[in-house]
């Protein structure tokens, strides 16, 4: 189902409390975090070397990528770590920081909605 823009992905029953589940989106690998009660969208590839975020868990509020343990945001795609233990001075590291790119969201009658027509947010 797609309406202006928006497209129906998963329903909420299927994504469980803490969970995080990967779905393609119009040839787009998306992953799902359900993190305190609400849903977030994230592009699945991993803005470090392209792991797959879908197959990454919530832990301690952050989606940990399986290839080397970056930490990412859910809400935001911010990377949590390494950035927090990356010094300031070193700006050649600091560029594999980048966030993860996200997708507004929308829940409504029990589906979860992404849209895809917007910009991602991701930042460096
Ligand atoms: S590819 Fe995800 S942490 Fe390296």
């Amino acid at each position: 189902m797609e309406a202006n823009g928006w497209i129906a992905v998963a329903r909420l029953a299927e994504l469980s409390a803490g969970s995080v589940r990967g779905v393609d989106v119009a040839g787009r690998r998306i992953v799902l975090v359900h993190f305190e009660g609400q849903v977030y969208a994230l592009d699945a590839r991993c803005p470090h070397r392209g792991g797959p975020l879908d197959q990454g868990e919530l832990y301690l509020g952050a989606l940990v990528c399986p290839w080397h343990n970056f930490r990412y945001d859910p809400r935001t795609g911010e990377n949590i770590f390494p950035a927090n233990v990356y010094p300031d001075d070193m700006p050649q590291l600091r560029e594999q920081l980048r966030a993860a790119a996200c997708f507004p969201v929308r829940v409504q009658n029990g589906h979860i909605f992404v849209r895809l027509s917007d910009p991602p947010s991701g930042r460096v």
